[in-house]
């Protein structure tokens, strides 16, 4: 592959700026600055770096977002902004769409990919990957939903109940929680907490499996992340060790929001 084809496809900078970047002597292969932009490559097994940074090479794109409240998870509407919208021109890629979704009201972390079969891994219910809410509540948060929550809640479905999956929760504060849920019914943080007796004022999504939602990514941006980051959020995570960290990072979330 030629060296300014393999950088546009791998950077945010279109084809114009990876010959520019090469001719001004920023892009070395294996260590040796080369200057001729068709130099021919090989992705899989050269080592490529733009002013000192390695430009690995992804067949596949993987977006974590900061998704505001106010905007829908979809990839395109009529109306209203979509998460799709967020995305600059560049990051584009044909099939990238977000992986499940997120209400329009709830804000926090969501990955967008072109990489259908891990998406479709990521939602099968029979993967149970965990994703952690936190969880500002109307209410004083009661000890005895904590419980209510293990056994399996039973929401109301017109005239049946369905149960949920047995679902660990954590108080973090007098009216804040934090929720793991290993599944994905609708709006189903805010009917537990309605069939519990309280109500969900702001939702936020903390975490994906093990990829949390980076403290200091604003609103609206996001970051792109690589195959590494992927092995994590399919790993194992915990409540008991993400709680602690939630309070620091983000309990003025909404405070600032409102602002
Ligand atoms: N549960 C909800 O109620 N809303 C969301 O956006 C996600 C989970």
């Amino acid at each position: 592959m030629r060296l300014d084809r393999f950088l546009s496809g791998q950077t945010a900078g279109s084809r114009r700026d990876a010959v520019q970047a090469i001719r001004h002597g920023a892009v070395a292969v294996n260590g040796i600055a080369v200057r001729d932009p068709a130099k021919h490559i090989d992705p899989e097994t050269d080592a490529v770096t733009m002013q000192g940074k390695e430009i690995r090479y992804e067949t596949q794109r993987y977006f974590l977002m900061h998704k505001p409240a106010g905007v829908i998870t979809a990839s395109r509407d009529s109306k209203q902004k979509t998460v799709l919208d967020l995305l600059k021109p560049e990051d584009h890629f044909p099939d990238i769409a977000p992986v499940g979704r997120l209400d329009m009201d709830t804000a926090g972390l969501l990955l967008l990919t072109d990489d259908g079969k891990l998406a479709h891994r990521l939602i099968s219910p029979a993967h149970h990957i965990p994703k952690y809410y936190m969880v500002w509540l109307r209410d004083p948060f009661a000890e005895a939903v904590i419980p209510q929550f293990r056994a399996g809640i039973f929401l109301r479905e017109g005239d049946s109940e369905e149960q949920c999956l047995p679902a660990e929760c954590v108080k973090l504060d007098d009216r804040i929680a934090l929720l793991e849920l290993r599944e994905g019914k609708y709006h189903q943080v805010k009917r537990m907490f309605a069939a519990a007796g309280n109500h969900v004022e702001h939702l936020l999504r903390v975490q994906f499996g093990g990829l949390f939602l980076p403290p200091d990514l604003p609103k609206n941006a996001y970051t792109q992340i690589f195959q590494k980051e992927i092995n994590i959020l399919c790993g194992d995570s915990s409540i008991f060790e993400i709680a602690p960290k939630c309070m620091y990072n983000y309990s003025s979330y909404w405070i600032n929001e409102t602002e």
